[in-house]
Formats: structure tokens, sequence, C-alpha cells
């Protein structure tokens, strides 16, 4: 039967109005990830984001499909929850902070909030800096997001990390950066992503690779001239780079 819904979309104006509720598969024709469109009931969404209260209107919620996980556009609700998967998890201590790194102090929920403003967790961020939630299986397992999104440079800067222990090694982290590359190379024709992890950081830089990273050169202070920020965080950064 068909219902009168008005549906909002997520990220991406692609349809204003719809009227059938089963999901909507998007396949770029040459690309593997797949864009899938969903309806969230009202009343679902209301537990969750206390976001709008009508009986007949439905939301859209956009995942992007790679291999072994799915992404979803993070919202801000989600966004002290990904504070604390990269302060106050199992794995923090493999990537900043005493004793192995400290170069890299933990950030306080404040500036971590400064860094990660509001504008990555809906749609006003798309061609500036978002995050992505990651989903293996119906779990939220970790977030990946871009910055310094510059359309006429063709280039991005990638961020990722996972909420425990047990969802490394399963290939969830390289699966989401080669889906994230492939749906900004698609969606705004990005052909350069920048990722920029410390070299003691032997997991990651494994994980980049796999996802087709490869070194570059680029020492600190070239990239801060080219970025116009500095993009690394430890006194022994190296910058990937991969290109689509
Ligand atoms: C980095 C991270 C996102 C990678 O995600 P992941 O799902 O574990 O990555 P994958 O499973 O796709 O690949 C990891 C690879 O590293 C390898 N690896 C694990 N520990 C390693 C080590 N000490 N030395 C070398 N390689 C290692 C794994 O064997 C695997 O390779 P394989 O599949 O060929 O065996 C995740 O580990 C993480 O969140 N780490 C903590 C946060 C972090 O470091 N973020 C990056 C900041 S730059």
């Amino acid at each position: 039967m068909r219902k009168n819904i008005i549906i909002f979309i997520f990220s991406c104006s692609i349809l204003e109005v719809y009227y059938e509720s089963a999901p909507l598969k998007l396949r770029p024709a040459d690309g593997r990830s797949i864009i899938r469109l969903s309806f969230r009931t009202c009343a679902r969404f209301n537990n969750t984001l206390n976001f709008i209260n009508a009986p007949n209107i439905s939301l859209i919620t956009m995942e992007i499909i790679g291999s072994k996980i799915k992404l979803r556009p993070a919202v801000l609700a989600d966004r002290k929850k990904i504070y604390s998967w990269l302060v106050r998890s199992d794995l923090t201590s493999s990537v900043m902070g005493e004793p192995n790194y400290p170069d890299a102090p933990l950030p306080t929920l404040k500036e971590f909030c400064r860094d990660y403003n509001s504008s990555y967790f809906n749609p006003s961020g798309a061609r500036a800096g978002r995050n992505f939630i990651i989903i293996a299986g119906k779990v939220d397992v970790g977030t990946v997001g871009y910055d310094l999104f510059d359309e006429d440079k063709s280039r991005v800067i990638l961020d990722i990390w996972l909420s425990a222990k047990k969802y490394c090694g399963k290939g969830y982290g390289s699966d989401a950066l080669m889906t994230i590359c492939e749906y900004l190379n698609e969606k705004y024709k990005i052909r350069n992503f920048y990722i920029s992890p410390s070299l003691r950081n032997k997991r990651a830089i494994a994980a980049y690779l796999k996802a087709g990273f490869k070194f570059t050169k680029m020492q600190r202070n070239t990239a801060k001239k080219e970025f116009g920020v500095d993009i690394c965080e430890y006194d022994d950064n190296i910058i990937m780079r991969k290109i689509l």
C-alpha cells in the first residue's frame, strides 16, 4: 500500500519527496560502493535524536555500503561517544597519550569539540569536513572522517579510529577507508586522499597500505605550507596518500 510520506534527505538532496517504503539502492556505474537510502520511522528517530514528532513523517538515512562495513553520517548525538572511543578505549594508548605518545596528549572534551565542531555532524560540513560512523553488522565500531576538503585541489585529509581492540584486525579499518574514498570520489570527484599516522603506529600503517595508501616524502613543514595548517600531531608523523 502506498503512503503519503515526506522524506527529509539526510546529507544530500537527491530526492525530496518519495512514496515508497522499501530501501532504495543506488549503485554508481563503475563503483563498488552502494549508497542505500532507507526509511527510519519517526518514532524510532525520535528516540535517538529527539528530532521531530509527527506521525506520518519519515526520515531517510543514508548508508554507504562497503565490503565488510557500512558507513552512516555521524550526527551530533554521536560526538561524545566518538570522543570517548578516542580517549577512553583500550585502543587509546596505541594512538595517543602516555606512555607511548607523550607528544600527543589526550584532548579534553572541550578541545575535541572545538576541533570537531557541529558541522562535522550535519550536512553543512559536506564541503569542509564530516565524520561517519563505521557499522559492522549492527554495531557501531568506530569513526572515519574527512577534513580540509578542497574541491579545486581535489583532496581531503582523512582520520579514523575504532572503538575497541576487539574490532581491530578484522579488515574494518581498511574497508572503511576504501569506502569513504570511493564515496568522495563518486560524489565530489575527489582524487587525492591524505592520512598522517605516527611512524610508531604500525597497525594503522599496515591498514592504510592495505587500503591503497602509499608513503610520500612530504615533511611536516612542507605539509604545513601545502595545507595551510599543521596536519601532524606527532613528532614522527609520516604522510601517506592514495590517488583514485
Ligand atoms: C588503525 C585502525 C583504524 C586500523 O583498523 P583495523 O580494522 O584494525 O585495520 P585492518 O584490520 O584493516 O588492518 C590492520 C592490519 O594491521 C596488521 N597489524 C596489526 N598489528 C600490527 C603490528 N603491530 N605491526 C604491523 N602490522 C600490524 C594486521 O595484521 C592487519 O593486516 P592483515 O589484515 O594484512 O593481517 C585501528 O586499528 C584503530 O582504530 N587503531 C587505534 C586508533 C588509531 O591508531 N587510529 C589511526 C590514527 S592515524
